[in-house]
């Protein structure tokens, strides 16, 4: 949702998913300003995101940016972002900020209340607003990153998190409430997702752990961990089935 207000703001600005790049597609970007809006996930980020700079080419000379979003801590997501960037693009970044949103990790902690929820939504987005004037005008920015050395733990442990992530659908499960409608396949950023022959959900190890599956299940019927059962479930407000359908296309 960062990435619409941000494009919104700018002047002929286009949104590329990076699910695209990850399947695989090479595309080279010439634009003059490219901002890259991800959520942090384990103090690092998305590992789709590291595998999405693999098939980048960047030409020109761009203003480069990143906006990431979290719900406490980006740790040492945006340094991890910008060793990336250098490493398959060749490219360092000229921004880089951080964005507090209410958090969709569920395994960890429920949503907060639907009135917190919405004060930080607002809060978000006046500062998603900011940052696209920012943008707009190529705003040189520290990194807002832990520095080297402190950085190795976060990044130690972020590395884990990507190796294994794929695997990490080993802990959903679909319980009796499930009603076989199939939205949790539809929403899946990577498809991962099928309906058995009883129309139940089968996770097929290539997950992001995005958690669209469990957000959107309409019954709650899927738990990652037993006690994620009964947790409040949280997705963007503005983030609909059919957008999240539309970025696979
Ligand atoms: C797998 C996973 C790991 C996450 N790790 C972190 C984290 O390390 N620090 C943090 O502050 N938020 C973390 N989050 C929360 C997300 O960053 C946050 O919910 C997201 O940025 C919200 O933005 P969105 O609604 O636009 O997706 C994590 C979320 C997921 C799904
Ligand atoms: S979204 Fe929920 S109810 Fe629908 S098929 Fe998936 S698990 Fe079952
Ligand atoms: S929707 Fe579910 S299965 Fe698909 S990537 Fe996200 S967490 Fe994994």
């Amino acid at each position: 949702m960062a990435a619409e207000t941000i494009a919104g703001k700018l002047e002929k600005a286009r949104i590329l998913p990076l699910v695209l790049l990850a399947r695989g597609e090479k595309i080279t970007l010439t634009d003059d300003i490219i901002v890259f809006v991800f959520p942090v996930y384990a103090a690092g980020i998305p590992a789709i995101v590291e595998r999405s700079l693999a098939n980048l080419k960047i030409n020109g000379n761009p203003y480069i940016a990143v906006v990431a979003t979290c719900d406490s801590s980006a740790g040492a997501a945006l340094g991890i972002f910008d060793k990336c960037l250098h490493r398959f693009c060749g490219r360092s970044l000229d921004a880089g900020w951080v964005v507090y949103m209410p958090g969709n990790y569920t395994p960890l902690y429920g949503a907060e209340s639907p009135e917190k929820t919405c004060r930080k939504l607002s809060v978000a987005e006046s500062r998603i607003n900011g940052l696209a004037a920012a943008v707009g005008c190529r705003q040189k920015h520290r990194i807002e990153t832990i520095p080297a050395p402190f950085s190795w733990l976060p990044e130690i442990s972020w590395r884990i998190f990507a190796v294994n992530v794929r695997r990490a659908d080993n802990h959903f499960r679909a319980s009796a409430a499930c009603i076989g409608c199939g939205l949790c396949a539809k929403v899946c950023p990577v498809d991962n997702i099928t309906l058995n022959s009883k129309n139940r959900p089968q996770w097929h190890h290539q997950c992001e752990q995005c958690m669209a599956c469990l957000q959107f299940c309409p019954v709650e019927a899927i738990q990652c961990f037993w006690w994620t059962r009964g947790r409040r479930r949280y997705h963007h407000p503005q983030l609909t089935v059919d957008k999240l359908v539309a970025q696979k296309a």
